[in-house]
């Protein structure tokens, strides 16, 4: 077995090759002037091999995973893993007006094709119920971080109010209060635009109190910042947020420091000055139950 990691997952890769116990290399990219990709893999492989990256900014990694996928079964792979924490392209899951693509659907048979397992971590699926109705296959393992963002933030903070921004994040907010006994709430969203989002705190007693905004992804991290302008007017002592995905899009990060958000928090999914929270023991643990 082997580890092959792109160059933009490659420490996280090392963490997760050092605790298997499994060796790994680094896949080179290269992209052209034209901006066409140039991807080398070892010249031998073995049997399995497992190929890392998270999928942010996704298009020309879609096809350097294609380029990598098609060059592994070349050389001899058996069997491929993908272990992609972030997985993109899993919001528009259906056609909400005629001629829109069903991406979810599209990228996940391409994926399928490609590979014998997936993994990934917090997936925005929410109106299917497992990934396996997204990417057709066996082993399409949908994981979560959420114990792992609790036993962190019960290190660094004693008890804080969690709020979850919008209904879909109650799953992780509630999974993670109840690991840790701190009290949540969850707010009302809608969605006006890219950048443009309405939220309603919900009633509660926000006065002197630190809060966590947890969430799946920050993007734009519009919706953070609204979280946060609400919860100061409301009182709140100090605000700190909690991603697993810090996407962190254009000033997404800016916007939330002069949101008055203390500290952001976020996995190591993608490589970012916020990741704290490390992964590698939750996909190593899912890596082992299926190799
Ligand atoms: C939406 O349902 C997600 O859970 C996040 O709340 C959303 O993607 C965050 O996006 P942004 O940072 O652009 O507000």
């Amino acid at each position: 077995m082997i580890i092959l990691a792109f160059p933009d997952y490659l420490s996280q890769a090392q963490r997760l090759a050092a605790r298997l116990n499994v060796e790994l290399a680094e896949i080179k990219v290269h992209h052209f002037p034209d901006s066409e990709s140039f991807v080398q893999l070892p010249p031998s492989l073995p049997e399995h091999v497992i190929v890392c990256r998270s999928l942010n900014q996704p298009n020309d990694k879609l096809i350097e995973l294609l380029l990598c996928a098609s060059t592994a079964r070349e050389l001899g792979a058996k069997r491929l893993t993908l272990v992609a924490p972030y997985l993109s392209y899993m919001r528009q899951d259906f056609a909400n007006q005629p001629g829109v693509a069903a991406s979810q659907r599209i990228v996940g048979k391409m994926l399928a094709g490609l590979f014998d397992d997936v993994l990934t971590v917090d997936p925005h699926l929410h109106r299917i119920s497992s990934l396996d109705q997204a990417i057709p296959i066996k082993n399409a393992i949908s994981l979560t971080a959420a114990d792992e963002i609790a036993r962190f933030l019960k290190k660094q903070i004693d008890y804080a109010v969690l709020l979850g921004p919008d209904s879909e994040s109650e799953q992780w907010v509630a999974r993670i209060a109840r690991q840790i006994g701190f009290d949540y709430t969850i707010a009302h969203k809608e969605r006006l635009g890219d950048k443009h989002v309405e939220i309603t705190l919900p009633a509660n007693d926000y006065d002197n109190k630190p809060v966590v905004i947890v969430d799946d992804m920050a993007s734009t991290g519009r919706t953070l910042a609204k979280a946060a302008h609400l919860l100061k007017a409301a009182g709140a002592a100090e605000i700190y947020v909690a991603v697993t995905h810090p996407l962190f899009c254009d000033d997404a990060e800016t916007h939330l420091l002069e949101a008055g958000i203390k500290t952001i928090w976020s996995t190591d999914s993608i490589d970012h000055p916020t990741s704290c929270i490390n992964l590698d023991a939750l996909l190593a643990g899912a890596l082992k139950a299926i190799v």
